[in-house]
C-alpha cells in the first residue's frame, strides 16, 4: 500500500499547504496548521488494513425525525456504583468516553478494575496498554487482588496493529491506555503530538460507531489542562470523565465534564487504598478537617456536585504582603477571587488591598460553582480579622458585583445535608431560605453581602 502523503491543514479555514508553515496561507492565522493524512482519491477503503469497518456504515436515507425509533441505549454496568454513577449508569454499547487525570492518579488502575469486573459478567474486554508493559499490568492486577483475571491484554502503541487486534477480538469494552502513546504510521509526527492523538482517536472513534464496541481512551493531562492532547478529543467523544484530587490524599473524584448519555458535573469518589480505588458511598463529609475548635479562617461551605451536597471546608489567609500583594487560589477559580476581594472592599468596607489572600478547597477538590462566593468571603474575613466563625457554621450564596447575593440552586437540599451531618448555624441567601424550619438548624438569610457580614459578627 502507498504510503499516503502528508498535508497540513489549517483548523480554522482548512487551507492545506505541503510543508508545516507558521502562518496560514489561507486566513493568514499564525499556528493554526497541523499535520493531516492527505486523502489520496480511493485510499480511504485500503487504509485501515485489518479493520473493514468501512463496509459496516451504510449511506444512510433522509427519513423524518417521528419515523426514527428511538431506542434507549443499551448500557452494563460496571458494578463499581461510583464508576456507574459518572457514567450515566454504565457503559454504553459503541460509546466513547475519554478519562483525563494527571499521572499518577489512579486512571489505569480504575479501568483496569472496571474491566475485570465486566469481564466477570462475561463480557469479552481488551486493555490496550501503550504505556506500561504486560508485566507491569500483571503486577498491577496482582496487587488489586486479581491475578486470575481473565482480561484481554495488548502491549502495543501502533494504531493499525490495534485496529487489526480489536478487529479479530471483538470485545465489548476495549481500553486504550493511552491515546497519547499510539501512532499512526500515515503520519510522520511524534506519538503524543497533536495530530497522531486526534487522527489515532478519529479511526478509534469511527470503529467504536460501526462496531458497537465501547471505547475507553486515558489521557494524560496536567491541572492547568496544558497538554493539548485530550483537549482536542473532547468534541470527539461521547462522555469526558476528569480525575480530580490531589496525590497527596487518598480521596479521587472523577467527574463528568460532558457526557450525551447523562448528567454533566456528576461526580464518583473514590478512596486509593492498598487494593485499588474503592468507591465512597457517602461522601459529602470527606473534605472537611478535623478541628477541634474552630480557628480563624475556615468556613464550611454546601456545594452540589451534580445530583449530591458535598461539604467542603474552604480555608483563607490573609496575611501582610507588601507592594504587591498575591492573590493565589487552588481548587477555586482566581479570577473570581479578585472580583469578590473588590465587592469585599466597596460594599462591606474590608479592605484587604496591601495582603496576601490565599484561599484553598480542602481535599483538592475544585469547585466552579459561584455558589462558593459567600463562604469564600467569609473565610476571608474571618482570616482577617483573626476570629473564627462560630462552631458548626455552612455558608451558601453567590455574591454579584453590587453587593447583592443570589441564591444557589436546589438550597433546600443543600440545607437538610448541612444539618443531616450536625451543623446548627447557616448564612445563606434570602431566596434559599426554607418556609419550613429545618430541625437543629438555625439559618441567616441574607439580600446583601454587608448583612452576612452583621450576621456573622452577631453570632461571634
Ligand atoms: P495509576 O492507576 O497507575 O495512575 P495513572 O494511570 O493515572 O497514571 O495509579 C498509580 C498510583 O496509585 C500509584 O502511585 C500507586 C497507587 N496505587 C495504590 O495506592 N493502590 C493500588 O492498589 C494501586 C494499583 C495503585
Ligand atoms: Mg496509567
Amino acid at each position: 500500500m502507498a504510503k499516503d502523503k502528508t498535508l497540513y491543514t489549517c483548523s480554522e479555514c482548512g487551507a492545506s499547504s505541503p510543508r508545516w508553515l507558521g502562518k496560514c496561507p489561507g486566513c493568514g492565522a499564525w499556528n493554526t496548521l497541523v499535520e493531516t493524512v492527505a486523502e489520496t482519491p480511493g485510499a480511504g477503503k485500503n487504509r485501515l488494513s485489518g479493520a473493514q469497518y468501512a463496509g459496516l456504515a451504510p449511506a444512510q436515507q433522509v427519513v423524518p425525525l417521528s419515523a426514527i425509533e428511538a431506542s434507549e441505549v443499551a448500557r452494563t454496568a460496571t458494578g463499581l456504583a461510583e464508576l456507574d454513577r459518572v457514567l450515566g449508569g454504565g457503559i454504553v454499547e459503541g460509546g466513547v468516553v475519554l478519562i483525563g487525570g494527571d499521572p499518577g492518579i489512579g486512571k489505569s488502575t480504575l479501568l483496569l478494575q472496571a474491566l475485570d469486573a465486566l469481564q466477570h459478567l462475561g463480557l469479552p474486554v481488551l486493555y490496550v496498554t501503550g504505556e506500561e508493559s504486560g508485566a507491569q499490568v500483571a503486577l498491577r492486577a496482582r496487587r488489586l487482588g486479581l491475578a486470575a483475571s481473565q482480561v484481554q491484554v495488548l502491549a502495543e502503541i501502533q494504531l493499525e496493529k490495534i485496529l487489526a487486534t480489536v478487529d479479530a477480538v471483538q470485545p465489548a469494552v476495549c481500553v486504550i491506555d493511552s491515546i497519547q502513546t499510539i501512532y499512526s504510521d500515515q503520519l510522520a509526527s511524534a506519538p503524543g503530538s497533536v495530530a497522531q492523538v486526534r487522527e489515532c482517536a478519529a479511526h478509534l472513534t469511527r470503529l467504536a460507531k460501526a462496531s458497537g464496541i465501547a471505547i475507553v481512551f486515558v489521557g494524560h493531562v496536567t491541572k492547568e489542562g496544558a497538554i493539548a492532547g485530550p483537549r482536542v478529543l473532547e468534541h470527539m467523544v461521547d462522555t469526558v470523565l476528569y480525575f480530580e484530587g490531589d496525590t497527596h490524599s487518598s480521596f479521587r473524584l472523577v467527574r463528568a465534564i460532558k457526557n450525551r448519555f447523562g448528567a454533566v458535573n456528576e461526580i464518583g469518589v473514590f478512596a486509593m487504598t492498598e487494593q485499588g480505588l474503592k468507591g465512597v458511598t457517602n461522601p459529602s463529609a470527606i473534605f472537611l478537617s478535623q478541628h477541634s475548635e474552630p480557628v480563624p479562617g475556615s468556613c464550611v461551605l454546601v456545594t452540589l456536585e451534580g445530583t449530591r451536597p458535598l461539604l467542603v471546608e474552604i480555608q483563607a489567609l490573609v496575611d501582610g504582603g507588601g507592594v504587591s500583594p498575591r492573590r493565589l487560589s487552588v481548587g477555586l477559580d482566581r479570577d473570581r477571587l479578585a472580583m469578590l476581594l473588590a465587592v469585599l472592599h466597596r460594599h462591606a468596607g474590608v479592605a484587604c488591598a496591601d495582603q496576601d489572600v490565599f484561599v484553598n478547597a480542602v481535599g483538592g477538590v475544585r469547585i466552579s460553582e459561584p455558589a462558593a462566593d459567600l463562604a469564600v468571603l467569609l473565610a476571608i474575613t474571618s482570616s482577617l480579622r483573626a476570629k473564627p466563625l462560630p462552631k458548626g457554621f455552612i455558608a451558601f450564596g453567590e455574591v454579584g458585583l453590587a453587593g447583592e447575593v443570589r441564591p444557589a440552586p436546589r438550597g433546600q437540599e443543600r440545607l437538610k445535608e448541612a444539618a443531616k451531618l450536625g451543623f446548627t448555624v447557616a448564612v445563606v441567601p434570602k431566596a434559599n431560605a426554607p418556609k419550613k424550619p429545618i430541625a437543629g438548624l438555625t439559618i441567616h438569610a441574607v439580600e446583601r453581602v454587608e448583612q452576612a457580614m452583621d450576621a456573622v459578627r452577631g453570632l461571634a
